[in-house]
């Protein structure tokens, strides 16, 4: 589904990005995978990609525009053009709504809005400078990974809710900006994957209830599915975004929360 595209990942070492890895390089995809985390990118590239051949590995900071840059420019030096990004990195700061520090709601922004905000634009400008040389299609193709926080109000989350939400609201109006350069934008919405960040939510909520935290986690599924979603199979879904089998869906928020979402 992705066979000779680029695709840039954030946030790639570990959970939903690291899925997401694995499902893009499944499809045929060649990674530029980035995280804060460089050994982590680095053991997410040699798991999936033993050889080395479709994978590189950057450390970036989403928030740092020169690195994202550098970041760019380095994958496209080396695979010669982005078709793709998905804006996966993101951080989740729990806290009640009238205690949290300031500082909690400035951090996720500047990661889960800022971030998202510059990837895209660098991103894009690099799909519209190539354009269509080589033959092979124009623009290219965004997916934002957003949270069902996006739209569901959950407690102790308010920064993060509305950080989630400027995600799909960002979303839509990329999508209607950049239609005309050819490129496709969307939003996933998980909701209880298991992953590192889930893992943390647990553990703060169980701090404070007294619950077992991995008893707690077990009981985080979604109702419907009554098990926990594989980090590869919210990256199912962001490959088929990716594709150019998803050109009639653009500006979507699409849930990946096993139903508990129902809008
Ligand atoms: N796990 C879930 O159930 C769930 C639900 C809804 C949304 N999400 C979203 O999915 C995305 C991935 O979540 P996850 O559960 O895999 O989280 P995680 O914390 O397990 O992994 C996040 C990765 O992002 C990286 N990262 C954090 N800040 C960064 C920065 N400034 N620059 C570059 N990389 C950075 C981390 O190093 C880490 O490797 C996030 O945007 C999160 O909000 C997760």
């Amino acid at each position: 589904m992705l066979n000779n595209r680029t695709i840039l990942i954030t946030g790639a070492g570990q959970g939903i990005g690291r899925g997401t890895a694995e499902a893009a390089f499944d499809a045929g995809a060649r990674l530029i995978l980035t995280d804060l985390n460089l050994e982590a990118i680095e053991a997410t590239a040699r798991l999936i990609d033993p050889e080395g051949d479709r994978t590189l590995a950057i450390a970036a900071d989403v928030t740092d525009k020169a690195a994202v840059a550098a970041a760019v420019e380095r994958g496209v030096e080396r695979f010669r053009r982005l078709d793709g990004l998905v804006n996966n990195a993101g951080v989740l700061a729990m806290g009640s709504a009238l205690h949290s520090p300031a500082r909690d709601l400035d951090r996720q922004l500047a990661v889960n809005v800022q971030g998202v905000a510059t990837c895209c634009r660098i991103a894009a400008r690099q799909m519209i400078t190539q354009g269509g040389d080589d033959g092979q299609d124009r623009g290219g193709a965004i997916v934002n990974v957003a949270s069902n926080a996006g739209k569901v109000g959950y407690p102790n989350m308010a920064g993060y809710n509305a950080s989630k939400a400027a995600v799909i609201s960002l979303t839509r109006s990329l999508a209607a900006e950049w239609a005309e350069h050819g490129i496709n934008v969307n939003a996933v919405c998980p909701g209880g994957v298991e992953t590192p960040m889930l893992g943390e939510v647990a553990a703060w909520i169980a701090q404070r209830t007294g619950d077992d935290p991995g008893e707690l986690l077990a009981t985080m599924t979604p109702a419907q599915l009554g098990r926990h979603i594989q980090p590869i199979e919210v990256g199912r879904v962001i490959v088929f975004l990716l594709s150019t089998q998803a050109d009639i869906i653009r500006g979507q928020a699409i849930n990946v929360d096993g139903g508990d979402t129902p809008y």
